[in-house]
């Protein structure tokens, strides 16, 4: 593999926590008057959260987190290996008044980041933008599993893996649409180098270089199954809650995604409740 994929991940996941709260960054409006906004496909999988136990892996600056929060549960636990990130999510949560707490940890050695809390979670929440960003899906799924209560669920929104074989600036890309890009069954992890971010286009970022890889749909929901989850749920989007690719349109009644404008060509975003037997 070569370059250090943590290392590259991180420093660039370290200068977008900046990016993101920045102008034309993260809108955190709703958070701080009281009810943070989710998009609606997380939203929805996650249901009601009153009185839950609920572990936020790969919390970013917290803004689920908070939201979460302030949706009742009785516990909420951000989890993210960025300082700058876990700075942000702390100084949002105090801002908010909400108790949320925030752990420093690689997601995947996240049971010795928090000893003792090892099957003390109602739900384990990850959404648009985590398991892309390490290569060991099973070791992913082997965490989730371990924090879980019997009968807890890990409720999951992301990318669908068919949209991420595309991208803009992909092999015949064009009309609008996005072309090909990674080979679905490629496995193996790619080095990226992308100056812009994904919230702020505009957003020059001197840790350009990222390595990220593709988890067919398969592996996804075999890793949960052979870490002892059930699948509840799955469910596959003609929408996700960022502009993916340059053709998506925000969708006219649901501003929190967006959406192809004519034909939906590729499902976009893939949501997954699985529980613990
Ligand atoms: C796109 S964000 C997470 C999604 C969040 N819903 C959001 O949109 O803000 C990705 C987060 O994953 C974190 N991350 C990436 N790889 C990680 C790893 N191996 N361990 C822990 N956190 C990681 C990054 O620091 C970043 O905060």
């Amino acid at each position: 593999m070569g370059e250090d994929w943590r290392a590259l991940n991180r420093a660039s996941w370290d200068e977008r926590a900046a990016v993101h709260l920045a102008p034309g960054g993260y809108d955190l409006s709703s958070h701080r008057a009281g009810r943070g906004r989710m998009d609606s496909i997380a939203e929805a999988e996650l249901g009601d959260v009153a009185g839950l136990r609920v572990l936020h892996l790969q919390c970013h600056i917290g803004d689920d987190t908070v939201a979460i929060a302030q949706r009742g549960a009785a516990e909420v636990v951000g989890v993210d290996f960025s300082p700058p990130a876990l700075a942000a999510a702390r100084a949002l949560a105090a801002e908010c008044g909400v108790a949320a707490r925030f752990v420093e940890s690689d997601v995947l050695a996240a049971d010795a980041a928090l000893p003792g809390e090892a099957a003390s979670f109602d739900r384990v929440f990850a959404s648009w933008g985590t398991i892309w960003w390490f290569p060991d899906l099973p070791g992913w799924a082997r965490i989730v599993a371990h924090f879980l209560k019997p009968g807890g669920a890990l409720v999951f929104a992301d990318a669908h893996p068919v949209a991420l074989v595309f991208d803009d600036v992909g092999r015949r890309a064009g009309d609008g649409l996005p072309g090909w890009e990674v080979p679905y069954f490629e496995r193996a992890g790619r080095i990226w180098d992308e100056p812009g971010d994904y919230a702020n286009e505009g957003a020059r970022l001197q840790n350009s270089r990222t390595m990220s890889w593709l988890h067919p749909l398969t592996d996804i929901l075999e890793a949960l199954r052979a870490a002892g989850l059930r699948l509840e749920r799955v469910r596959e989007h003609p929408a996700v809650c960022w502009q993916m690719f340059r053709g998506l349109v925000r969708d006219e009644v649901d501003p929190t995604l967006w959406r192809w404008p004519g034909e939906a060509w590729l499902p976009l975003g893939l949501s997954i409740t699985a529980v613990k037997g």
